[in-house]
């Protein structure tokens, strides 16, 4: 039995829910993969944003075993938070531990937010550079427990911003002070996939079902992958192995 309607997720191209987040984060791994094979294959680079938080680490890790030919690969950043360089919580540490320090990407491929700057400035600095270089091919996203992604939060004005890249204050997760891709930079990238695990994702879930309007909502086309922990209680009857469902493209 399918565990997740695609139609009840008001944006998903195609809802994936996972045993566990180890399965989760290699199906992940390997549609990085694919997307980027293809988009090396069509126009010899591969634009890929990455998400932040930790969901997305085991996931990294898994993507540095497999066959990328990196230097054909820009990483850029959902979002950052206004942290000075090499602290630890920012999400470009996360990254580069996980992923980027264990993969032979030029460095130069590497553009990270330079949030250490102010919002503001980054903001400023960082939108200069994806407008000269969107649309992204991929943006992987994760979901907060307030349905926020990237750093696009509820009731926050730069999750209403037209702007590129939106410099964020009063985040409800700290640091209060980052900077996002705005929520236009989002929808217009080729192929957006959210990454979604663990039980504290149950009730934005549950809220994005019944309609609630919470920045994920608002995020347009999206491949959803999810852990059966995420799922809202009354769903969660699948049987063992990947459930899938997709919409007719
Ligand atoms: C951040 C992230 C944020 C994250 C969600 C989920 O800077 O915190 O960009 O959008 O993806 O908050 O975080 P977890 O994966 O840690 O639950």
């Amino acid at each position: 039995m399918l565990t997740m309607k695609i139609s009840e997720l008001p944006n998903a191209q195609a809802v994936f829910v996972h045993d566990d987040l180890d399965d989760l984060s290699a199906a992940v791994a390997q549609r990085v993969v694919e997307l980027a094979t293809q988009a090396i294959a069509v126009r010899g680079v591969f634009h890929l944003a990455l998400a932040g938080g930790e969901t997305p680490r085991r996931c990294y890790q898994k993507l540095r075993e497999l066959t990328i030919d990196w230097s054909r690969v820009q990483i850029y950043f959902g979002d950052e938070r206004c942290l000075p360089v090499g602290n630890a919580q920012r999400n470009d540490s996360m990254a580069r531990e996980s992923l980027l320090d264990h993969v032979p990407i030029p460095p130069a491929n590497i553009h990270s937010i330079p949030a250490e700057l102010g919002a503001r400035e980054a903001a400023a600095i960082y939108a200069a550079l994806l407008d000269r270089i969107m649309p992204l091919d991929l943006v992987l996203l994760g979901m907060g427990e307030d349905g926020h992604t990237a750093s696009l939060f509820p009731n926050n004005p730069a999750t209403e911003s037209a702007s590129s890249i939106v410099a964020v204050f009063d985040a409800p997760k700290l640091p209060a002070e980052r900077v996002s891709l705005g929520m236009s930079t989002l929808n217009t990238a080729r192929q957006r996939i959210f990454i979604v695990a663990g039980k504290e994702k149950r009730a934005a879930l549950k809220k994005i079902i019944e309609g609630t309007s919470l920045p994920v909502a608002r995020v347009a086309a999206a491949e959803w992958h999810l852990d059966r922990a995420a799922l809202p209680e009354e769903k969660d009857q699948c049987t063992q192995g990947t459930m899938r469902q997709e919409k007719p493209i």
